[in-house]
């Protein structure tokens, strides 16, 4: 590591203290490209290797260079791990795994047998079918769903138990990017006596927009299949906690080798090269989204824009007090040089729309984009577009689907970085088609 860098984190696999280290954290973007990247000592490599081997020379029995089996650890994915937890701002260990939901599966294992959770009610499907289907038959969670961001406390209060051992929040809500006040229930969190954890998802809006472990949280999960890989070419998932969660880490780290859902070498080598792109990516979804998202609310065939970084989402001001460090210098630059006085800034890349009509204009609408490719997924330098109803939120019975909002004229954008006039245009030519069914 170069003398003027800083890593930011105490993950296991840092290189030890160098004397001329910077008092003060490097910026975000300095970090993603050079933390956990150092050149190779023996070649000089910038890049680092991708190390396919599955076992290590030992010097003597248990002497060896820190990797003996690569299920337990090898070069690439400590070298990912350590550059995420540098990108979690609060964060000092990481763990990867082989795609979020195995990260999911291994969180609540680590929870035991008979645990209670309390949940987000419009969790990712994955996590409510894991939960309700999965941990529920083969250990006995209990979940108790709920609307975390608008239940008032008493009401979220009782649904905590003696035996409740962690809260689970994603902030935005997917598909229809409700914000949930975390501090607020980490506070509600602490004020019970089983103090369950707090574990955030964080893949809608990245390390980059959104520090959840500075607000109090204890645990952060991410698919990296997402924003951090960004290429749509890698599945995989991580954890990061905290410097005071060393104990829960070294148990997370063991069920991590114990079951064994570990990435690939290659995929950890992907990945980190993602991530060193991430800040420009992230700026780049952000201010095209507003873009996008400010086109559609000036177009007399939507109904309804859903963007928290529009004045006219109902939780703007929470999103605006939520930024990161990193990123509130970001958007309040951007508003200063590029404000419109709208009072909108750039807040990720996920946009969910209701298309005036129903799901026959949504179906037109679909088909006939130029840019986005209907697709499900999000997060991936390529915009795509999506009708939750039928394909994300297929699964959630109707009566389900009406309750959270999710309707057959539910359109969700994951708005890549091409070029924002491009897609915009592309969005009005596709909305006049779905209004004048142009398409055969
Ligand atoms: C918010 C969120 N969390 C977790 C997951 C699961 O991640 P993976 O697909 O990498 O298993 C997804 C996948 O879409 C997601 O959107």
């Amino acid at each position: 590591m170069s003398p003027a860098l800083f890593n930011g984190s105490t993950n296991n696999h840092s290189n030890g203290i160098n004397v001329f280290a910077k008092q003060t954290p490097d910026g975000f973007g300095t970090r993603a490209i050079h933390v956990g990247s150092e050149a190779d000592p023996q070649t000089g490599a910038v890049i680092p290797s991708i190390s396919l081997s599955t076992t290590y020379k030992q010097d003597g029995v248990g002497h060896h260079k820190g990797f003996e089996y690569s299920r337990s650890g090898n070069p690439n994915r400590n070298a990912l791990e350590t550059t995420l937890a540098s990108l979690e701002s609060g964060g000092a260990h990481a763990l990867a795994f082989s795609s979020g939901s195995a990260t999911t599966a291994t969180i609540l294992q680590s929870l035991g047998p008979n645990a209670h959770v309390v949940s987000v009610n419009d969790v990712y499907g994955g996590t409510f079918r894991y939960m309700a289907r999965v941990a529920s038959e083969n250990q006995g969670l209990e979940t108790t769903f709920v609307d975390l961001e608008n239940a008032d406390d008493e009401t979220i209060l009782a649904t905590f138990r003696p035996n409740t051992k962690l809260v689970w929040i994603e902030s935005p809500t997917n598909p229809t990017l409700r914000l949930i006040d975390i501090p607020r229930i980490v506070s509600l969190a602490r004020s019970v006596p089983s103090s369950p954890l707090v574990l955030v998802d964080n893949t809608f809006l990245s390390p980059y927009y959104s520090s959840p472990l500075l607000q109090g949280a204890d645990v952060v999960l991410h698919s990296l299949t997402k924003y951090v890989n960004g290429h749509s070419d890698v599945v995989m998932g991580a954890l990061i906690l905290p410097a005071h969660h060393a104990a829960l880490t070294e148990k997370l780290r063991f069920l991590q080798n114990a079951i064994g859902a570990v990435p690939s070498a290659y995929d950890c080598w992907l990945a980190q090269r993602g991530a060193k792109t991430l800040h420009l990516r992230m700026k780049a979804h952000g201010t095209n989204a507003l873009a996008v998202a400010r086109a559609l609310q000036r177009s007399p065939l939507v109904e309804e824009v859903i963007y928290p970084g529009l004045a006219s989402h109902p939780r703007h001001e929470l999103a605006y007090r939520s930024l990161s460090p990193h990123a509130r210098k970001f958007v309040d630059a951007y508003v200063v040089q590029e404000g419109d006085g709208a009072g909108g800034f750039p807040y990720g890349g996920m946009i969910s729309f209701r298309i005036r009509g129903g799901a026959e204009e949504a179906d037109r609408f679909l088909r006939t984009t130029r840019l986005f490719t209907l697709a499900e997924s999000l997060g991936g330098v390529e915009s795509l577009a999506e009708l939750p109803a039928q394909m994300t939120h297929g699964s959630i019975p109707p009566a389900e689907r009406a309750l959270l909002g999710i309707g057959d004229n539910l359109i969700r954008l994951s708005v890549g970085v091409e070029e924002a006039e491009d897609l915009v245009a592309d969005i009005e030519q596709a909305l006049q088609a779905a209004a004048t069914s142009q398409v055969a």
